[in-house]
């Protein structure tokens, strides 16, 4: 199959949409990171999903909406807390785990009786779902295991020859994947951090409980709230290590434990006189910035053959915390602390 790759107009929309309709897969850009798109009432264009990522079958996907009318074929109830929640935060990277109608498929919920939400606010997202005039099931653009794409091309380097089309629109704002959490009463749970930081939730729920996944590995037999957190996720090919620590001790530790082809993970500026080969992946005090970077940083150490990176330690504040999910889940829990 050839694999376009067409700029964001009124017509390409039109072409994905009608793709998308007839069961097909589309690239989509979204605020978070790219998506791989299906129609989310369509059995066999959801199955796709998962044959041309190699996406684990007990992995559930979040379906998208455009507006919240969309809701009522989706959610069986909708409590007080979630309708809060999504006024502040929908549309935006924010998702919800809600109690599923028996009209969504088992194969989009992974026959989990719950399914999540979210209302994207990419235009290109929430034009496609118009246009289709269907939810939107879609995970990451990514070949399972791989850093989630920020870039039109980090999707045509996953899947060129998989799917006919993928929609550029440019660099993702946020740069990684949705908030996701779980709503019961007056308590939030936060199983995925995301751009809707925890205090952006405790402005609007009392009590926001951050689940221990988040900044732990999962122990052997417990079951993952979510599906998802239990995979090595974001891994480049080389052994990543996070080393928490000052500059100096950071570059010292570097070169004392290189293997092979090495490389640092450094923040804007800390590169001038390194020791060793870096990428930078934004600013030290700026975490928007670190998470814009993230996923291309990681791919970048792959086309650089890295076999080692240190990474420099994020702060875990505000959107922090979700940088360091994934920075963790990449270095599969390896830190060491100077
Ligand atoms: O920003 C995003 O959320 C992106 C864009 C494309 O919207 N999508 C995304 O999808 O990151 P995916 O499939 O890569 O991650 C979805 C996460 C997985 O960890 C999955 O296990 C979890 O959400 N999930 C989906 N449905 C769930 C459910 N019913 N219960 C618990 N976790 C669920
Ligand atoms: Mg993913």
């Amino acid at each position: 199959m050839k694999t376009l790759l067409l700029p964001v107009t009124p017509e390409s929309i039109k072409k994905a949409a009608r793709l998308i309709r007839q069961g097909e897969l589309v690239g989509m850009p979204t605020e978070t990171v790219y998506g791989l798109a299906a129609d989310a009432t369509n059995e066999t264009a959801v199955k796709s999903i998962f044959a041309a990522k190699g996406r684990p079958q007990d992995n559930p996907l979040i379906v998208h909406i455009c507006d919240l009318a969309m809701l009522n074929g989706l959610a069986a109830q909708i409590p007080e807390a979630a309708k809060r929640l999504a006024q502040a935060f929908w549309p935006g990277p924010f998702t919800m785990i809600l109690k599923k109608s028996p009209a969504v498929l088992d194969v989009v919920t992974a026959g989990m009786d719950t399914v999540a939400i979210r209302f994207p606010s990419h235009p290109a997202a929430l034009a496609l779902i118009r246009e289709s005039g269907r939810p939107i099931a879609a995970p990451s653009a990514n070949l399972s295991g791989k850093p989630s794409p920020t870039k039109a091309e980090h999707v045509y380097e996953d899947l060129n020859g998989k799917i006919p089309l993928i929609l550029d629109g440019g660099e993702c704002a946020v740069g990684l994947e949705s908030t996701v959490v779980t709503v019961s009463e007056d308590t939030v749970r936060v199983l995925r951090p995301g751009g809707v930081t925890v205090d952006d939730l405790k402005r609007v729920v009392p009590h926001v409980e951050v689940d221990s996944a988040v900044l732990h590995q999962l122990e052997e037999g417990r079951k993952a709230a979510s599906p998802g957190m239990k995979y090595k996720h974001y891994a480049p090919k080389a052994k990543v290590v996070i080393i928490d620590g000052p500059l100096p001790a950071f570059y010292e530790y570097a070169l004392r434990h290189k293997e092979g082809n090495t490389y640092c993970m450094v923040f804007e500026g800390e590169q001038t006189d390194a020791p060793l080969p870096c990428l930078t992946y934004g600013g030290e005090e700026d975490e928007a910035s670190q998470a814009r970077s993230l996923f291309d940083c990681l791919r970048r150490f792959d086309e650089l053959g890295a076999d080692t990176v240190f990474a420099r330690s994020p702060a875990t504040d505000g959107v922090g915390l979700a940088v360091y999910n994934r920075l963790l889940r990449a270095a599969a829990f390896q830190v060491v602390t100077l």
